[in-house]
C-alpha cells in the first residue's frame, strides 16, 4: 500500500504541527520518518491512521482518496491501519495471547479462527507457548511482541510504530527492529517508523524522511542521507550518533576537527588521505571517526583538521571532492 500525502496541514491554535507536507511512502518498506520532539511526527501519524482530521490536503492510500472518508467507511478504513507505541498500550487484565485476540473479537470473528491466529501470531514474534502468560510477567521487549502480534492480528496493510523502541535497551531495540524488518518481508507491509533515534533509521529503514517544525526538510534513501545529508537538522541527528557508546559508532577523541569527511563504500577501501598528503603540502589532524553500516554499505566519517596554506589546503578539498568524499566545513 503506498501512501500519498499532498499539502498535509493541521494547526493547534497558532501552532502549525504539521506544516504544508507532501510526502511518497512507497509500498512493500520500513520508510522512516525522524524528528525531534515536537517536531509533529506524532500528529503526522494521527493524520495518516484518519485518528484524526487534517485542516487542509489530501491522504491517499494507493489510488484512494481516505482524508474525505464517511463514517462507516473510516471505521472500516482504520481497520486496515495496524500501530505500535513507545509505551506498548496493552491491557494489563488480560493475558498475552487475549491482548493478540482482542482486535479480532471486536470484529466478532470466529472463536476457533481466533485461537488459531493467536498461536500463529504468538510463533512469529518468538513467543510461542506464552498466550497465557500476564503481561505483567513479560519484560518491556515482549511487551512489544505482543503489541506487534496484536496489530498484525488483524491484518493490516500499513504498520505504524510511533517511538515503538524508545523505551527499550539498545540490545532489545535490535532485536524488535530485526523483527519488524523480517515481518515487513513476509507480509509485504509497508511500516512506518516513526523515532527521534538516527540508529532505528540507520538499523531498520530504507527511505527516511527528516522533520523539522512542522515541515519535511529532507527525504531520500537512509545511504544518501548518512553518506551525503543536506540540511543542519540531519547534520546533528549524526552527530548525536556519536554520544552513543556503541563500537560501530563515530567516536570523537579529542576536541577540534573543523572538517567532516564522509566516505561511502568503494573509497574506505583506497588510501586517499596518504595520496593526497603526497600530491599537496597539507596535513591531517584525525579527531575521531567512525564506520557505519547502512544497507550493507559501509559508510566511514572522519573527523580531522586540515593545516596547511589556505589555498593549498582548499586545493586538497576539492581533490577530496573529486573522490567522491563529502566535505563538510565547520566555519
Ligand atoms: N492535541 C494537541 N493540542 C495542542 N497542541 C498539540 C496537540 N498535539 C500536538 N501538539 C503540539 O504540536 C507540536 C507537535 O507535536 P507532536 O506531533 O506530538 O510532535 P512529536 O511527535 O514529533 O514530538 C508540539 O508543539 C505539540 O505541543
Ligand atoms: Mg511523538
Amino acid at each position: 500500500m503506498q501512501i500519498k500525502l499532498q499539502n498535509l496541514k493541521r494547526s493547534y491554535g497558532d501552532l502549525h504541527a504539521v506544516d504544508d507536507i507532501s510526502l511518497t511512502i512507497p509500498s512493500n518498506t520500513v520508510f522512516g520518518i525522524i524528528g525531534r520532539s515536537g517536531a509533529g511526527k506524532s500528529t503526522l501519524v494521527r493524520l495518516i491512521s484518519t485518528l484524526e482530521k487534517c485542516d487542509e490536503g489530501e491522504i491517499y492510500f494507493d489510488d484512494k482518496r481516505i482524508d474525505n472518508l464517511k463514517k462507516d467507511a473510516l471505521i472500516a478504513q482504520r481497520r486496515r491501519i495496524g500501530m505500535i507505541f513507545q509505551n506498548f498500550n496493552l491491557f494489563a487484565s488480560r493475558t498475552a495471547g487475549e491482548n493478540i485476540a482482542y482486535p479480532m473479537e471486536i470484529q466478532k470473528m470466529d472463536k476457533q479462527y481466533i485461537a488459531k491466529r493467536v498461536k500463529e501470531l504468538l510463533a512469529l514474534v518468538d513467543l510461542e507457548g506464552r498466550g497465557d502468560a500476564p503481561i505483567s510477567t513479560l519484560s518491556g521487549g515482549q511487551k512489544q511482541r505482543i503489541a506487534i502480534a496484536r496489530a498484525l492480528s488483524i491484518e493490516p496493510d500499513i504498520l505504524f510504530c510511533d517511538e515503538a523502541t524508545s523505551a527499550l535497551d539498545p540490545q532489545t531495540t535490535r532485536s524488535i527492529l530485526n523483527l519488524i524488518r523480517d515481518i515487513q518481508k513476509k507480509m509485504s507491509l509497508t511500516v512506518v517508523m516513526i523515532t527521534h533515534q538516527m540508529e532505528v533509521v540507520r538499523d531498520a529503514c530504507e527511505d527516511v524522511a527528516v522533520l523539522d517544525d512542522g515541515k519535511v526538510v529532507e527525504v531520500g534513501k537512509v545511504v544518501d542521507l548518512f553518506s551525503n545529508p543536506q540540511t543542519a537538522v540531519t547534520k546533528d541527528f549524526l552527530s548525536n550518533l556519536a554520544d552513543e557508546s556503541r563500537t560501530d559508532d563515530i567516536v570523537r577523541w579529542s576536541e577540534g576537527g573543523l572538517y567532516t569527511l564522509r566516505f561511502k563504500g568503494i573509497h574506505t577501501d583506497e588510501p586517499v588521505l596518504s595520496k593526497i598528503t603526497k600530491e599537496f603540502d597539507v596535513e591531517f589532524n584525525i579527531r575521531g571517526g567512525g564506520v557505519q553500516n547502512v544497507d550493507d554499505l559501509h559508510i566511514g566519517t572522519l573527523l580531522c583538521d586540515i593545516s596547511g596554506d589556505k589555498k593549498v589546503v582548499s586545493q586538497a578539498v576539492k581533490k577530496l571532492r573529486e573522490y567522491g568524499i563529502v566535505v563538510e566545513e565547520d566555519k
